[in-house]
């Protein structure tokens, strides 16, 4: 038990009829309110739905290892320092002062949640995202993982130059006790032919059968050593170039199991590293783009009851066009280009630099803003109305949306990203919006992938039922969409839509019935 789980057994209280409190469990009964839509002669017939659901959450946090793939990159070394940071409460000095740890950036860390108003006074009282359920802190993950670069942890994050020196000075003790990554798959055809020179710790031989055993006894390992419960897998190796998606191939569970005790060259090794946490019963998260979750490894994770969450981590230009782009779709100004810029100089920039890789990005930062163009037909033409076939109106209506990376390296782990927006608006004018935003990308991703795995964790210990037919509980459907808001292009159920952006707010809130 977390020691302030011990010392506040509830930080919070619900006093309703609708939720209830054991030593195990926090029970909450809540009701979804929707509605069916039927367009009829022109009109829409809209009746109001409501189902009542139960859910249930298991209090004891489970004490869980964070197994990073591309644990030596700048992501890998940037989060496990800064966690040992914050564990050790190393502060360092910088040009401008003494600089404390945090967890900055992370929205279950440093976000608050409105709770309700005090009696009396009226005010509202908000309450940290952590304290609404029991999750893991990060300074309790236990760390480690694979890197097909051998180098140890300390000097890792040397090479990363990612952190102030007084930093890396003061944690490469605690840093260097993490030894060097253990070795990981390298099919070199799935990364960019310029990361060759890094691959000095492969597990030796051709065949993915013996990889796949490989990987999943080091899970094993690392959980019985480490005596965890729960072991959260994530990919935050370099970005790979897409799988094709090839019938008897990877299609099916029974067919990627197939694929991989034949070493079928399409079989990545993010899909490798998906399938061993599948088949040992942890979950598994992609914070890059490719298509690791080819149809047979979902169908996997389905019979399996593994859960798995993905793709890529939305940190800084996307998630901000995501909700730029809503913005001005909303405020009934019409997107009619988007052009977005990046350049980076670290690894992951030189990566991407090679065409098949860069495939992988674009496809990923160019869905963001197709939800938001099919929620408004009246300023953008549904494929429908009146489009002649053939033309460009005929797939729909939809802003020219261009992204563009190229790898500069004096910049180093501070990409630049330039978007203009370019906009019409009231009776034929014109708007452009230009941002221009330059950050760090590991201090950007290290809290995401913190809260990718502590809300992953979360998600193993809830179950629910629907209160009007089943009378068990039953955990949540292995893709966790409810991931998405820290994601580029979510994963979801098939045929399910996406989730809102507070959607893990109101799904904490949820499960205490608020
Ligand atoms: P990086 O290049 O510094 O680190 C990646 C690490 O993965 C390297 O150490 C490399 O040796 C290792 N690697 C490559 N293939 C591997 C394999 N098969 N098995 C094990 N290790 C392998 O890149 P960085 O900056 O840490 O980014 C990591 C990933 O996260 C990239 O795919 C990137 O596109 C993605 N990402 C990063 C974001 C950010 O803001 N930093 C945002 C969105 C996604």
């Amino acid at each position: 038990v977390h020691p302030t789980a011990a010392r506040r057994p509830y930080p919070i209280v619900v006093q309703s009829e609708n939720t209830s409190y054991s030593d195990e469990y926090i029970t909450s009964k809540f009701t979804n309110r929707g509605a069916d839509v039927v367009a009829s002669d022109g009109q829409f017939i809209v009746k109001p739905t409501s189902k009542p659901y139960e859910f249930q959450t298991a209090r004891k946090v489970s004490k869980t290892g964070l197994m990073l793939i591309g644990m030596g990159g700048n992501n890998g070394t940037t989060l496990c320092a800064t966690v040992l940071a914050n564990r050790h409460n190393i502060s360092w000095h910088t040009k401008s002062g003494v600089q404390q740890p945090n967890y900055i950036g992370s929205v279950l860390r440093a976000s608050t949640v409105r709770l309700g108003t005090e009696p009396g006074t009226g005010k509202d009282v908000h309450i940290p995202i952590s304290d609404v359920l029991p999750m893991v802190h990060p300074n309790d993950l236990v760390l480690g993982g694979w890197d097909i670069s051998g180098l140890p942890m300390d000097k890792a994050m040397h090479r990363a130059e990612v952190l102030d020196w007084d930093l890396q000075r003061q944690v490469a003790p605690h840093i260097a006790a993490l030894g060097s990554p253990l070795p990981s798959i390298y099919y070199p055809d799935f990364i960019a032919a310029n990361q060759e020179a890094r691959a000095d710790n492969v597990i030796p031989g051709k065949d993915k059968q013996k990889h796949l055993e490989r990987i999943r006894s080091d899970i094993r390992k690392f959980k019985a050593d480490n005596q965890l419960d729960r072991v959260v897998v994530f990919w935050t190796a370099n970005t790979e170039r897409y799988s094709e998606i090839i019938p008897g191939v990877n299609d099916t569970a029974d067919n990627i199991l197939a694929a991989i005790k034949s070493s079928h060259s399409e079989v990545s090794p993010s899909t490798v590293f998906a399938v061993a946490a599948i088949l040992e019963g942890e979950p598994f998260v992609n914070g890059a783009p490719q298509n690791t979750f080819v149809p047979g490894v979902i169908e996997l994770a389905e019979r399996q009851k593994s859960f798995i969450g993905g793709d890529d981590l939305k940190s800084g230009q996307t998630k901000l066009k995501s909700v730029f782009a809503e913005f001005l779709v909303n405020a009934g100004i019409k997107p009619l280009s988007i052009a977005s810029y990046n350049h980076l100089g670290n690894n992951d920039g030189h990566n991407l630099s090679a065409e098949p890789q860069f495939k992988s990005k674009e496809i990923s930062k160019s869905s963001v803003v197709d939800d938001m163009v099919a929620a408004n037909r009246l300023l953008f033409k549904s494929p429908e109305e009146g489009a002649v076939k053939g033309t460009k109106a005929a797939k729909g209506e939809h802003p020219d949306h261009i992204v563009v990376i190229k790898y500069v390296p004096a910049v180093g782990d501070s990409k630049r990203a330039i978007d203009e927006y370019y906009s019409e608006i009231f009776c034929g004018g014109r708007s452009t919006i230009n941002i221009f935003n330059e950050c760090e990308d590991s201090l950007l991703a290290t809290p995401l992938i913190l809260d990718l795995t502590i809300l992953t964790e979360l998600l193993t210990r809830v179950q629910y039922r629907d209160a009007s037919t089943q009378a068990e509980f039953s955990p949540l459907y292995p893709v966790l969409s409810l991931l998405s808001y820290m994601l580029k292009a979510p994963l979801v159920k098939p045929g399910k839509c996406l989730l809102s952006h507070s959607f893990e707010i109101a799904f904490c809130l949820m499960c205490l019935s608020l």
